[in-house]
């Protein structure tokens, strides 16, 4: 299907109705919005600036990575993302793709079998502008569709991160709490989304898994997604997961280090609460 964005922007803020579903009755919390972004011009462009960012602090490079904003538009729950393959030094607002997050394409109807393990295809989605979201929009919209507490959702590609993403030991028990930060991520431990093709809607799946509870994970054979409340906070994140695995990778380098526990782990995230209450522990 493609999306149709209304000519008008207009700002995404608070109220917007609560895609992410619910049983009759059972509460769930409003979805969050990047408060610091009043238009959509200012969205698109913060969303350049955010992946020039990623790129700059090392935590990117090249046209790797994407990076999206929960995003309504008269109503209709959605998100803006970044396009394919643009280079972000070319990329201009007008490029940024809106998308509802009813979005469906007729490859997400398909199962991996259905479709031979073949890539999905990829028209899936072209704007008005004739741009096509970030190959990865699967995992965009299936993260705001589950998680009333992702605003902004930034996927990169960082050097140690994505090396450690690439052992079958961090594949199979994540990066444990060598450090008490890793509590920002919103648990003890950061886990690593399974491998699969990128932009499939089984990525989406496994990336969704590693990410209950949490609110960053590794990606096998790939690099890192991050959510936030903001964009600020999910490109924070995303170079904390960096900073982390590099230590990480360190102190492999000169012995075993140990863990802390579960419950000094709880500690953290109790403190956290307070002193980072955008790193408080996540929703799963
Ligand atoms: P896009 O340019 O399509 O966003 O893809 C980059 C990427 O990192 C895919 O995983």
């Amino acid at each position: 299907m493609t999306a149709e964005p209304s000519a008008e922007p207009s700002a995404g803020g608070a109220g917007a109705a609560n895609s992410a579903g619910s049983p009759a009755g059972v509460p769930v919390a409003a979805p969050r919005h990047d408060d610091s972004l009043t238009t959509e011009n200012q969205a698109r462009a913060a969303l350049i600036d955010t992946c020039r960012e990623l790129n700059a602090r090392g935590i990117n490079q090249g046209k790797a990575g994407n990076a999206s904003l929960r995003w309504d538009r008269g109503g209709a729950a959605g998100l803006l993302v970044t396009p394919s393959a643009l280079p972000y030094a070319r990329m201009r607002p007008d490029d940024i793709v809106w998308l509802s997050l009813q979005t469906r394409t007729q490859a997400d109807s398909q199962t991996d079998s259905q479709t031979g393990g073949a890539p999905p295809t990829v028209p899936a989605v072209i704007d008005s502008n004739g741009r096509r979201p970030s190959s990865e929009w699967r995992i965009h919209r299936d993260i705001y569709a589950a998680r009333p507490d992702a605003a902004a959702v930034v996927h990169a590609h960082p050097p140690h991160a994505t090396a450690l993403a690439c052992l079958a030991s961090v594949q199979a028990a994540g990066i444990p709490a060598f450090h008490y930060m890793v509590a920002m991520a919103g648990g003890n431990d950061i886990r690593c989304a399974g491998y699969a093709t990128f932009g499939t809607q089984a990525l989406s799946d496994t990336a969704l898994a590693a990410l209950a509870g949490r609110r960053a994970c590794l990606m096998a054979h790939h690099g890192i997604v991050a959510l936030g409340a903001s964009l600020e906070s999910a490109l924070a994140l995303a170079e904390e997961v960096e900073s982390l695995s590099r230590m990480y990778h360190l102190a492999c380098q000169l012995g075993v280090p140990p863990v802390l526990g579960d419950d000094e782990m709880a500690r953290v995230l109790v403190l956290f609460a307070d002193y980072r209450p955008d790193q408080a522990a996540a929703p799963g």
